[in-house]
């Protein structure tokens, strides 16, 4: 599914075009890259892919310059990962616009009546671009920081005794 939206809050002319779980995993790992990021392995990012709630890929004339995606429950928790745009079109109001269709689309999944939590962890100074759409940072007075780490699989020659 692809959505036209208006752009009237940022600087982008004709506007951007966002597109709902059409990326594939090479375009997902060229953009991953894009950023500098260490990309996994297409297989791996298919997987991720296919396993999300929804895909964001977001064009500008005809070019991908940005994704998102979104895990979670549909109903309390939602969770953002991988959310980029492109260096050579950072600054214009993108990022911007694709967080709000996200909102948007997270607002869309709720029964009226019902909230729930939308998470993501920053990027190193990246943390002032999300406040400005109201996300607060942890540790904050109630809660302890946010904690990840990363669980490597088995090697492909270990032996299954
Ligand atoms: C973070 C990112 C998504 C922002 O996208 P963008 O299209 O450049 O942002 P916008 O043009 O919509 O900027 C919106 C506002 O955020 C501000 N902003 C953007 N990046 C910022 C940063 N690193 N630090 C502080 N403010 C920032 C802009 O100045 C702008 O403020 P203004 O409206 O007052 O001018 C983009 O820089 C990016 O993809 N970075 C690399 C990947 C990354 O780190 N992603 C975040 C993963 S958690």
């Amino acid at each position: 599914m692809s959505k036209q939206l208006s752009a009237k809050d940022s600087v982008l002319g004709a506007g951007p075009m966002i597109e709902e779980n059409a990326l594939t995993a090479d375009q997902f790992c060229q953009l991953f890259s894009s950023v500098g990021w260490d990309a996994p392995p297409a297989p791996q990012a298919k997987v991720a892919l296919d396993n999300s709630m929804c895909v964001f890929s977001l064009h500008l004339d005809d070019s991908l310059v940005g994704m998102a995606r979104i895990l979670g429950d549909r109903s309390m928790s939602f969770y953002l990962k991988d959310f980029l745009i492109m260096p050579t079109h950072q600054g214009k109001g993108l990022g911007t616009f694709l967080m709000r269709y996200i909102e948007a689309y997270i607002r869309e999944q709720l029964p009226p009546g019902w909230a729930a939590s939308f998470e993501l962890i920053s990027s190193k100074d990246k943390e002032v671009f999300y406040e400005s759409f109201g996300f607060e940072r942890r540790p904050c007075e109630w809660d302890g920081a946010g904690m990840f780490k990363m669980i490597q699989g088995r090697s492909s020659d270990s032996d299954e005794a």
